[in-house]
């Protein structure tokens, strides 16, 4: 007890702590990130296409905001722009006008330099179509970005990232299986430990059970959940399917270019698809 610092602070006229807007402009943006949690941001995108001679806008106006570790989906009908989002919350294009701000970074303000680094470094993706390459076993495919990237990935820290996300993903044992010898599951549970194996701040898969018979495309879906459940993962899923959204914390439903509605459903282990199936339907989805 009455230790100077004690003493200190009962003498009048200490000096003012900092006030908030002193103290706000020393913080960094990724720091106001992750205080309130939020990893992805997109502010008010836009997104037209010329086709021919005629423009036409796809998004109109989406905001929205992902905290980390949440899971969420972005429904609705073909033609809605689900995918073009995605690519634009990615980085993989950029939208007309508006802001996508991941881990505290504006994408849309970065060089393509950046841009490409920001996105290899934060995001992973996984696609309908596994876009493995056929002459590379599993381990190599898995082993791609760092390869690119030039580290050896069959040493150290990034030899035990891959093994661990082959065994997350239940192929530990098919390291040398190309992917013509694997089942379409298969071939997509190795997309998915690619897209993990960087450990991204975000992964964005688009229909990633779209090209899968119903009981293969639910392990890929419980993988995903599992990732997001016990790991923490951030994951925006595109999917016009129920069951599969009714995996995720958040359905984001999309129409005529704007988020046209929201469902919370929460983490739920049973992934029960019957509540979001009545809330479609009171949508008329
Ligand atoms: N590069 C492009 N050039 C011109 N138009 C495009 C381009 N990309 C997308 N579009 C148009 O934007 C609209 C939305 O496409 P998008 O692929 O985002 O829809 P989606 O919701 O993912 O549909 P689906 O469920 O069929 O995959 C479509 O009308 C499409 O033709
Ligand atoms: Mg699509």
């Amino acid at each position: 007890m009455g230790g100077s610092t004690e003493y200190t602070l009962m003498v009048p006229n200490t000096p003012p702590a900092p006030s908030p807007s002193v103290a706000a402009s020393s913080e960094t943006a990724q720091d106001r990130f992750a205080r309130d949690g939020t990893i992805l941001e997109a502010r008010d995108l836009t997104k037209g296409f010329r086709t021919g001679d005629r423009d036409v806008e796809v998004l109109r106006g989406i905001s929205l905001k992902v905290r980390r570790g949440e899971f969420v989906a972005v429904m609705g009908p073909s033609g809605s722009g689900k995918s073009t989002l995605l690519q634009l919350l990615g980085g993989l294009d950029r939208p007309t006008s508006g802001e996508v701000i991941l881990d505290g970074e504006v994408v849309s303000r970065l060089g393509d330099r950046e841009a490409t680094r920001l996105r290899r470094e934060k995001t992973g993706f996984v696609f309908q179509f596994f876009n493995l390459i056929p002459l590379l076993d599993v381990y190599e495919n898995v082993a791609l970005p760092f390869t690119i990237a030039g580290e050896d990935p069959r040493r150290g820290e990034t030899a035990a990232r891959i093994k661990d996300v082959l065994e997350m993903v239940g192929l530990a044992g098919r390291e040398r299986s190309r992917p013509d010898q694997l089942s379409a599951g298969e071939q997509q549970r190795v997309a998915l430990a690619r897209a993990l194996a960087g450990s991204p701040a975000l992964l964005l898969a688009d229909e990633p059970t779209g090209n899968l018979d119903y009981a293969t495309g639910g392990e890929i879906l419980d993988q995903l959940w599992r990732s997001c459940d016990q790991r923490g993962q951030t994951i925006v899923l595109v999917t016009h399917d129920a069951r599969a959204a009714a995996h995720a914390d958040r359905v984001l439903v999309l129409g005529d270019g704007k988020i046209r509605d929201e469902i919370q459903l929460g983490r739920r282990t049973d992934r029960d698809a019957r509540p979001l199936i009545t809330r479609l339907a009171h949508l008329g989805l």
